[in-house]
């Protein structure tokens, strides 16, 4: 607790991220190192993402983006999948009181309304009763993948100059933004990824281009406040050029 003090008392306030996405990511092998079935992995991911939403309303952080489940994860073992659906479940229901006390707004990423019509139901009722909070936002990446997302947003604008909305000229990468899921959102400033997997794996294609990228061999499950210090720790070491040259 004092070392996690004293390391938050290293950052510097005026270069925190707004925007901090993480690929929750191990909890199979987490699991599988603990002796423990797949779905132990993910209930111990869910507990790791409460506290470290707790962290990122401490400091003070805007958006937080998790990826909880992907349009690729419907290829895992219908038990796994099913069971993902009832810890989701359990989350929108038992949890969203105590993120409503804690001023945090949720917000969806993804194809959420195909989800089993309970959990949709949940999702719905949770974005209603938090949306006028003030505190985090919590993005949740839910049944999203980031080719399926640019393909909606393309479809969208198709369908928007097809019905005489939309004039092509004015399609330009703001005017894209604004069909993407994440609308409204600022890009990721800081993308961790646990468990030593160094890839990207469809999350927030677009969004991403010149988000700094930070890995760590921890498992997701075991993810603490220290981690995610450090991590904004070597983010605010980076030299951020977007493309130009050095200040
Ligand atoms: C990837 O680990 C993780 C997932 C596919 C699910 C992430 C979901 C949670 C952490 C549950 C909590 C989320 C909410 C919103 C309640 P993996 O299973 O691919 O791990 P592995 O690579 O070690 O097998």
């Amino acid at each position: 607790m004092k070392e996690t003090l004293n390391n938050i008392k290293k950052l510097s306030p005026d270069k925190m991220p707004q925007h901090i996405a993480i690929i929750m990511d191990g909890n199979g092998r987490w699991a599988q190192k603990n002796g423990l079935p797949r779905i132990a992995g993910h209930w111990a991911g869910a507990e790791t993402l409460k506290s470290i939403v707790e962290s990122c309303s401490k400091l003070k952080i805007k958006v937080l983006t998790v990826f909880a489940f992907s349009t690729e994860n419907w290829k895992r073992p219908i038990e796994e999948v099913s069971s993902l659906m009832n810890l989701l479940l359990y989350y929108f229901k038992k949890e969203v009181d105590a993120l409503h006390k804690n001023n945090v707004k949720i917000v969806i990423s993804g194809n959420w309304e195909e989800l089993p019509e309970k959990i949709a139901d949940q999702i719905r009722k949770s974005m209603t009763k938090t949306q006028n909070n003030s505190g985090l936002i919590l993005n949740i990446a839910l049944n999203y993948g980031g080719r399926s997302e640019i393909l909606f947003a393309c479809k969208n604008i198709c369908t928007d100059v097809l019905n005489g909305d939309l004039c092509i000229d004015k399609i330009d990468e703001k005017l894209f933004e604004q069909y993407l899921y994440t609308y409204g959102l600022p890009d990721p400033d800081l993308l961790i990824r646990p468990s030593g997997e160094l890839r990207i794996s469809n999350f927030l294609l677009w969004q991403i281009a010149y988000s700094e990228l930070w890995f760590t061999q921890t498992y997701w499950p075991d993810f603490k406040e220290e981690d995610l210090i450090c991590a904004i720790y070597d983010y605010q070491t980076r030299e951020r050029r977007f493309g130009g040259l050095k200040k």
